[in-house]
């Protein structure tokens, strides 16, 4: 399957800081892609240019059309969604109309006539995120872990072909990674979605991802299979001698 999202030559400065410098990112269709490099490697900074940051130079292609610069609810019905580092949900709405809302502002508003359809809608992502039991409660009220998933199916909820998720498992216990990796390989066998993932927890890496680029001071380090790039010695310098597990 041919390239879904092209990141072509992005470089961003803020200021004096160089984020990215000339980085090429292609994603393909149906494939997990891991985004790894230390802190402050621009990892975010590429997350926030494919959904709509002016990038200082360079041009994102989603489905070979020229997506650079659009706004927020542009890139969101043009099927990428996103997951925030931190997460910040309507903290006084309850689970189920957080996720209802993301329906309305997401793909299918010639389907979903009402706020009722939306709930509707809201349900089944729910389960999928094993958030069916927290439905009714107000968002304030989730564990740190429950707003994780409730992170996650907002993003879900908007009708992605691309899910871009932000270190979605940091501070996570050993159990709970492991739900959402499990969360994660049903929702791509059910709804065949391309994937890509700034994650630092290597062994979720190692097993989840097709493909890893490393990132290091804004420039593409390294790329290839997990295995390819575990081996690669610039890449166990950079980041996985220090920050490998
Ligand atoms: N809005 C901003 N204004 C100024 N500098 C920024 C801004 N966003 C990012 N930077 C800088 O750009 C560089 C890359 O940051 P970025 O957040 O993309 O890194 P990251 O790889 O996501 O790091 P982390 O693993 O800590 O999340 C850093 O030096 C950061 O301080
Ligand atoms: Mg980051």
């Amino acid at each position: 399957m041919g390239p879904l999202l092209e990141a072509r030559a992005i470089s961003r400065n803020f200021g004096g800081v160089q984020a990215l410098d000339r980085v090429d990112l292609t994603v393909n269709a149906g494939e997990v892609l891991g985004l790894i490099g230390p802190n402050g490697a621009g990892k975010t900074t590429l997350f926030n240019v494919i959904c709509g940051l002016p990038p200082t130079a360079g041009h994102v292609l989603f489905k070979g059309e020229d997506i650079t610069g659009l706004a927020p609810d542009q890139i969101c019905r043009r099927g990428i969604a996103r997951t925030f580092q931190l997460t910040r949900p309507f903290a006084a709405l309850s689970v189920r109309d957080n996720v209802a809302a993301a329906v309305l502002f997401g793909r299918n508003p010639r389907q979903i006539r009402s706020l009722d359809d939306a709930r509707r809608a809201a349900d089944p992502i729910l389960s999928s995120v094993q958030l069916d039991g927290r439905k009714e409660a107000p968002a304030a009220d989730l564990l740190f872990s429950e707003r994780r998933r409730l992170e996650l199916a907002r993003a879900l909820a908007t009708g992605p072909e691309l899910l871009l998720l932000d270190e979605v498992m940091a501070g996570l216990t050993v159990a709970e990674t492991q739900e959402i990796v499990e969360i994660l390989s049903a929702l791509r066998r059910e709804l065949s979605l391309t994937v890509l993932v700034i994650e630092h927890v290597m062994k979720v890496v190692m097993t989840v991802c097709d493909r890893i680029v490393v990132l290091n001071y804004g420039e593409k380090l390294a790329e290839g299979t997990p295995d390819l790039v575990a081996g690669h010695r610039a890449v166990i310098d950079a980041y996985l001698g220090v920050a490998g597990a």
